[in-house]
């Protein structure tokens, strides 16, 4: 397995707006499982296929404290949104910036594995949070893009001084 190489802002590919996968593979199962494995040496609790320059719709999410439940999401869509919820947020594509996002509280979801079989689930909670942040992803949105245009900015400045604090 690989560790795949993950995008940080201000790159411009992670504005891309991914296609829906149709092909559902053995490479699709390698690059499903790289993903995993990038997602948990990070450490993050999820990652979309748009932070590693691919862009086809399929994330992958694992909310447990054991790191034993991988979700891996193809095709996803949120077909119920309820309720508010309000989360600090972090991206591994927006490395040491956190913020409090607004989200919905119950979500509904359709999808596909990696096998291409329908699944359909509730979620609520952290798993809830987690998988709008990713599907903004596939939109080419990141989680900085909810704020207000002066705190987005404020943490851009951040994002730039940290990236050259690390460079020096
Ligand atoms: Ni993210």
């Amino acid at each position: 397995m690989t560790i795949l190489n993950i995008l940080t802002l201000p790159d411009k590919r992670l504005k891309t707006v991914a296609k829906p996968v149709e092909k559902f593979d053995a490479q699709l199962k390698i690059f499903v499982a790289d993903m995993l494995e990038t997602m948990y040496e990070a450490p993050g609790i999820g990652l979309a296929a748009t932070q590693v320059d691919v862009h086809q719709q399929i994330v992958v999410i694992d909310v447990s404290e054991e790191k034993d439940q991988p979700l891996c999401l193809i095709n996803p869509k949120i077909t119920k949104k309820e309720g508010q919820q309000i989360h600090e947020e972090g991206c591994l594509s927006v490395p040491d910036i956190y913020a409090k996002v607004k989200r919905a509280s119950y979500i509904e979801v359709e999808a596909q594995n990696e096998k291409g079989e329908n699944i359909s689930f509730q979620a609520e909670e952290l798993l809830a949070v987690c998988i709008q942040h990713e599907l903004d992803h596939l939109k080419g949105i990141v989680f900085l893009d909810h704020l207000s245009p002066l705190k987005r900015k404020m943490a851009l400045k951040k994002l730039e001084k940290e990236k050259q604090a690390k460079a020096l």
